[in-house]
């Protein structure tokens, strides 16, 4: 050992600890006492910062804070610095401007609130470090993710014999529903296990058919799935932007005809941009005449499921081959926090693979529980807990109350906007987002993209409020996400007003 790296070593047991060891996360007192100091300061930052921040932003620029960070040397001297000095640095490259998700005035994507029982279980997640891929990973935590899993499956209104498993995100649920939909499809329909042989020539025919307002990451899934992003075929949607019932219909017969093979469709239970609910039951019954596989992606509306009032919106969602829920947006869990659940347990054979290291088929004979068998990934954060820890904390019944308050704002805004000549609000919301625009002149005067696009930059680089905006057939409409119980009427009336003052300084320079 080099003695300028060996600052200080002293013999422990056996073992020749160097100063650097107390670092390692152990029961040696030393790495205790760091970690409560640590944490300890860590904490007070970020209070401290709560306390002194009152707006979703700073408003800083891009180069501002890309010059702090390219001024870093990560190796000077390979040496490390003070915790001290690394959270000093951290105020001017990261906190000082970061974006707060939590200010009521942040109703731009959907990124949630998040819950103080999520943080008391992250520090469990994250210090004690559970792989949920197998048993002798996680032991305890299997259960829990399982007691969930059963828990959201008798909320979807699944059978007994339906599985689930937690995933990184709404993208990779996606991508699993997709998965059991293309391989089912192949295992049925052709002598050929996908899993072992790959796909048949016929794959390049294979449609998935969703409403042209749907999630990109199904383009993007059936791409990564070798079928191509042409595979999806957009179905017209409704005025209120729901899948249109006869346009399916219409779009699988010609799909049929065109000699291509509709394998699936996909409903959305809450687009992104509006909310909307396509019509599950009708999508189901479909689905069910035409032999496709039916995969809801409830990502944004899967919250909807725990509360009294709004849960019949979600009705034929049981009828449904898989789903998608995001918890990271409805039941305001921090990133990341998801899940994917399939009606059959048996679908799980399409992603099942017995590594002998790690969950043997002996292990499974035994009946040793070995998550991994379900999910596309192998080593897993065991997101559950902080599912878990809101349950036991909050309750479903407190819970449900954030998102129907998040509707409620979403209800009070469209009136608002409804009311007012120089707003034109286009859906009636379903959820939680308002897609609307400024239009303070006449239409045949002057488009209003222009005018759209300059407000949502102003606010955001102001920083009291940040909004969004979203293309509706090609034209700049605004948008807001309300997923905060903590904002009030005031919040949003103050919104509207930045976006007229903004509005009319465009018209100013113009
Ligand atoms: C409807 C819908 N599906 C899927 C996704 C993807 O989810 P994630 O960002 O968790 O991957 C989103 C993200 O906003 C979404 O709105």
């Amino acid at each position: 050992m080099e003695a300028k790296e060996q600052i200080r070593t002293i013999q422990f047991g056996n073992v020749l600890e160097t100063d650097h060891h107390k670092h390692i996360f152990s029961n040696n007192k030393k790495s205790v006492s760091l970690y409560k100091k640590s944490m300890k300061k860590a904490i007070k930052l970020i209070a401290n910062h709560l306390e002194n921040r009152d707006t979703p932003f700073t408003g800083t620029s891009i180069t501002s804070i890309r010059e702090k960070i390219d001024a870093i040397g990560l190796e000077e001297n390979f040496e490390g610095k003070s915790l001290d000095y690394v959270l000093d640095e951290l105020k001017a490259i990261y906190l000082n401007d970061c974006i707060h998700f939590h200010d009521p005035k942040y109703i731009a994507h959907l990124n949630c609130p998040i819950l103080t029982p999520t943080l008391v279980a992250e520090a469990f997640i994250s210090s004690l470090n559970s792989s949920m891929d197998t048993w002798d990973q996680s032991t305890g935590a299997t259960f829990i993710e399982l007691k969930l899993v059963e828990w959201t499956i008798e909320k979807l209104g699944y059978p007994q014999r339906a599985d689930g498993i937690f995933t990184s995100g709404g993208t990779q649920s996606n991508m699993m529903g997709l998965l059991l939909a293309r391989d089912h499809y192949i295992k049925t329909h052709y002598d050929i296990d996908p899993k072992m042989d790959g796909l048949p020539a016929d794959a390049s025919k294979f449609r998935v058919l969703c409403s042209e307002v749907s999630h990109f990451s199904l383009k993007k899934n059936l791409s990564l799935l070798g079928l191509g992003q042409n595979a999806v075929v957009p179905v017209a949607v409704d005025s209120d932007f729901k899948m249109n019932v006869h346009a399916l219909k219409k779009v699988i017969q010609q799909q049929k005809d065109l000699g291509n093979i509709p394998i699936a469709i996909v409903g959305t239970a809450g687009t992104t941009d509006f909310g909307s609910i396509d019509p599950l039951t009708e999508i189901a019954a479909i689905a069910a005449e035409n032999k496709l596989w039916f995969h809801v992606d409830a990502a944004y509306g899967g919250g909807l499921l725990i509360s009294e009032k709004h849960k019949n919106k979600l009705e034929g969602i049981e009828f449904s081959d898989s789903v998608t829920i995001d918890y990271h947006k409805t039941f305001y869990q921090p990133v990341s926090s998801s899940g994917f659940f399939m009606r059959d347990k048996l679908y799980v054979d399409y992603i099942k693979y017995h590594a002998d290291y790690l969950n043997s088929k002996e292990q499974e004979d035994e009946g040793i529980p070995n998550m991994v068998k379900k999910s596309i990934q192998t080593t897993r954060r065991f997101d559950a807990l902080k599912l878990w820890f809101t349950l036991r904390i909050i309750g479903t019944k407190g819970l449900s109350t954030y998102m129907e308050k998040a509707i409620d704002n979403a209800l009070f805004t469209a009136n608002l906007l409804r009311n007012r000549d120089d707003f034109e609000l286009i859906h009636h919301p379903e959820i939680s987002t308002i897609v609307f625009r400024y239009t303070p002149w006449k239409a045949d005067e002057r488009s209003f993209c222009g005018l759209n696009s300059y407000i949502r930059k102003a606010i955001f680089n102001e920083g009291k409020a940040i909004i969004t905006s979203t293309k509706v057939y090609n034209e700049v409409f605004l948008k807001f996400t309300l997923l905060n119980p903590l904002t009030t009427p005031a919040d949003i009336e103050e919104i509207i007003a930045l976006i007229v003052a903004h509005g009319q300084e465009y018209s100013l320079i113009n």
